[in-house]
Parts: structure tokens; sequence; C-alpha cells
């Protein structure tokens, strides 16, 4: 969800109101991704790098963040909206903390969409910590060298229980992943927009549906096994 801050600079505005308006934008998203039967949406909220920028800039998205779980918690919850959290913990107040681990604990039973917010996440941390989390069942002598392998490492990363992303979408112009699910994105068709995030809407997001449709996802396989293989299990 990038372009928060060239959103507002166009408008000569604090970076602040770009941040407000992109929390629209997500609103936008999660009403489109519920009316279109979308069962999974993963928002990239705030990266394990971006503590890195001006403290009045994180401490204010960190307001905005606590702000809009008050808000949003409860009508997320009425639509059947299960929520969830990924990335680093450690480094959140304890308001935000409290916040994150009610609303997990409120909707933990939600089955119309599972939106997940990676918050102080960074896909590299990911990987890291499910190979420590390996590492450390082969000291307790409960995995053995060669049961390491990537099915081993795939249930240990971020979202193990889901299926893996469909598609991936990138707003402001960008080009890149910036570490975002690195490990969960290797067969995920990637999408650009050079549309700011704050001016997302559905007209955009069905824009990339419909882009996502026409592709043909082979996963390494040939277009005629893929074609075969579509054949049959259309077949009754
Ligand atoms: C994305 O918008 C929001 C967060 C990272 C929290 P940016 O703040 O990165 O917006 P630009 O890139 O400066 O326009
Ligand atoms: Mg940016």
């Amino acid at each position: 969800m990038d372009g928060n801050g060239r959103w507002a600079q166009q408008r000569r505005r604090p970076r602040m109101i770009g941040h407000r308006a992109g929390a629209r934008a997500v609103n936008r998203t999660i009403d489109f991704c519920l009316e279109n039967g979308i069962c999974g949406l993963t928002l990239f909220a705030f990266s394990s790098e971006n503590w890195g920028r001006p403290k009045e800039e994180v401490d204010a998205l960190m307001k905005l963040f606590l702000g809009a779980l008050d808000r949003e918690v409860d009508e997320l919850h009425r639509r059947g909206v299960r929520v969830r959290f990924i990335g680093d913990r450690t480094r959140f107040g304890k308001g935000i903390l409290e916040r994150m681990a009610r609303s997990e604990q409120r909707t933990l039973d939600n089955t119309a969409m599972t939106l997940t917010i990676a918050a102080s996440y960074g896909g590299r941390q990911d990987i890291a910590h499910a190979a420590r989390a390996l590492a450390e069942q082969v000291v307790a002598g409960t995995l053995t060298l060669d049961q390491i392998d990537e099915q081993a490492l795939a249930r240990h990363v971020a979202l193990a229980d889901l299926p893996p992303p469909d598609l991936f979408i990138r707003t402001g112009g960008d080009t890149r992943i910036s570490n975002f699910l690195l490990w969960q994105l290797a067969y995920t068709e990637l999408w650009f927009t050079d549309v700011l995030w704050p001016d997302f809407d559905a007209g955009v997001l069905q824009q990339a549906m419909d882009d996502y449709c026409r592709r043909e996802r082979r996963f390494g396989l040939t277009s005629a096994q893929i074609t075969a293989a579509a054949t049959e299990t259309a077949i009754p």
C-alpha cells in the first residue's frame, strides 16, 4: 500500500493526511473483497524497515493504527472477518498489543474472510524466524537434519495455514516487493500500478482482477499440461 506520502504532497498537505486517506482505501478494499468472495486479504501496513522513519511519523502511524483497531473491529466481526497480525510484535506499545490480541481472539471463528495485517513485518525476518524454529527442534531432538526440507520450512513461515497468495498488488509506481511475503510469493502473480494508495478503489482492484484472470499460471509446467489438467478437472 504505497504512495500515501506522495498523495498528500501533491495536495500540499502533511504526510499524515495521506495516511488517513490510505486508511479509507483499506476500508474500500475490504468491502470489495467481501462483496466479491475473496477469502484472504493481507495488507502490508508497516514494514520492519518503516521503524526507521522520523519519530513523529512513526508515532502518528501508531496512533492511526490504534484508532483504526478501536473503530473497525466491531464492524469487521459483524461481517464475519477473521482478523490476524503477522510481524514482530516486540516493538509495539502495550495499547496496540492488547488490541491486536483482543481482535484476533474475538474474530477467531469468523469464516467470511481472513484479513491479515502485516505490521512490523519483513519477509527476510519471517524466513529467519522459521529457520530458527527448525533449528530449535533439531537442538531439542524432535527433528532430524534430513527432515528439513521445503515443506518443513513452509510450515513455519507466516500464513502457513492459508493457501499461498494468488495475487500481489503494489500501488505507487514502484515495481519491487520490498521485503513483503518473500517465501509465500514464489508463484504469486505480481501486479503493479502507478495509482497512489489513497486513490485505490474498486475500479483499480477490478482491473487487477481482470488482468489476473487473463494470465496463465503454469507453476513451472508447460501450457499444454496446464490445459490438459484444467480439462480433466472440468469433466464431471
Ligand atoms: C505507504 O505510503 C504507507 C506506509 C508505509 C505506512 P508511504 O508513506 O510510503 O508513501 P510515499 O511512498 O512516501 O508516497
Ligand atoms: Mg513509500
